[in-house]
């Protein structure tokens, strides 16, 4: 190789290693910087879903100044009552407790009706306060439909007990049949329901076909899904699951009482 090739080579690599440098410090700069972004926007969008599920949100309003009105609070589902276990509620991750051995329990293959494997020992729970006190609660549930875990909140009103929202944030079943549990007008159906009878059991249930409304207990039943009944199905057993005594019905019966 002649020199001045032996200058051009070294001047290339040089170039070419500069260049990398300088790249992968835009890149790393870039995820710094936009790191903080992301996590605002997952929190907004998170408080946007709890709102809207809850049919609460209002887009002309700030989120921040919304969610004002929330109160997190951290229940230890099995004792039925609030817990003080971790300093900071908002950063509990419940989903990953529920992976996590020691902040979740096997759930007996008999009792696993929305087919979670495990369930975690505490849940986060969001109460909405207006000027006369609660006015409701919002809870998470999850569970299997035909493809996917489905994973939602649902509203209730201070009665704790009639349904003012339901909807999913995260589901992946198939767009038009079991992927419909997202379409307003099925949502809609679900205002105004009751979850507990008389007695306290679990009574709401999702029926094939259409509900007849002059039927007795038809504020106890919502239509399933045309075409999509595996993931109706679904959504009868995790609220089976949640508003049983294996999910939120110890909590709700104490903070009937006044002793959650
Ligand atoms: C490609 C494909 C995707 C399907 N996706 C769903 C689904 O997301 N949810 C569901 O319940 N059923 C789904 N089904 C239909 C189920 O296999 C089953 O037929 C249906 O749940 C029965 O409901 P029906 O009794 O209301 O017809 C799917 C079927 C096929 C072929």
């Amino acid at each position: 190789m002649n020199l001045a090739k032996q200058h051009t080579s070294r001047y290339a690599i040089t170039v070419t290693l500069i260049l990398s440098i300088l790249i992968a410090a835009l890149v790393f700069g870039l995820i710094v910087l936009l790191r903080p972004d992301e996590a605002a926007h997952e929190d907004a969008e998170f408080k946007r879903d709890l709102l809207s599920i809850a049919g609460i949100y209002d887009a002309n309003k700030p989120i921040d100044e919304q969610f004002k009105q929330v109160t997190i609070k951290l229940v230890d589902l099995d004792a039925g009552r609030f817990t003080e276990k971790f300093e900071n509620v908002e950063v509990f991750d419940q989903r990953a407790a529920s992976k996590n051995p020691e902040l979740s329990d096997p759930v007996a293959a008999e009792d696993d009706i929305a087919k979670l494997i495990r369930r975690e020992k505490y849940a986060k729970v969001f109460l909405v306060n207006d000027k006369n006190g609660l006015s409701k609660v919002i809870l998470p549930v999850r569970g299997y439909g035909l493809e996917s875990i489905m994973s939602g909140f649902i509203a209730l009103d201070k009665d704790l007990n009639t349904i003012v929202g339901f909807g999913f944030y995260e589901q992946f079943e198939t767009p038009g049949l079991g992927g419909e549990v997202d379409s307003p007008a099925w949502k809609a159906l679900w205002i105004g329901k009751k979850i507990y009878s008389a007695t306290g059991e679990v009574k709401i249930d999702v029926i094939k076909g259409h509900v007849d409304n002059q039927a007795v207990d038809a504020e106890y039943k919502v239509d399933g899904l045309a075409g999509a009944t595996l993931t109706s199905n679904g959504v009868r057993n995790l609220l089976k699951f949640w508003m049983g005594d294996t999910g939120f019905k110890p909590f709700l019966a104490n903070l009937k009482n006044g002793d959650a």
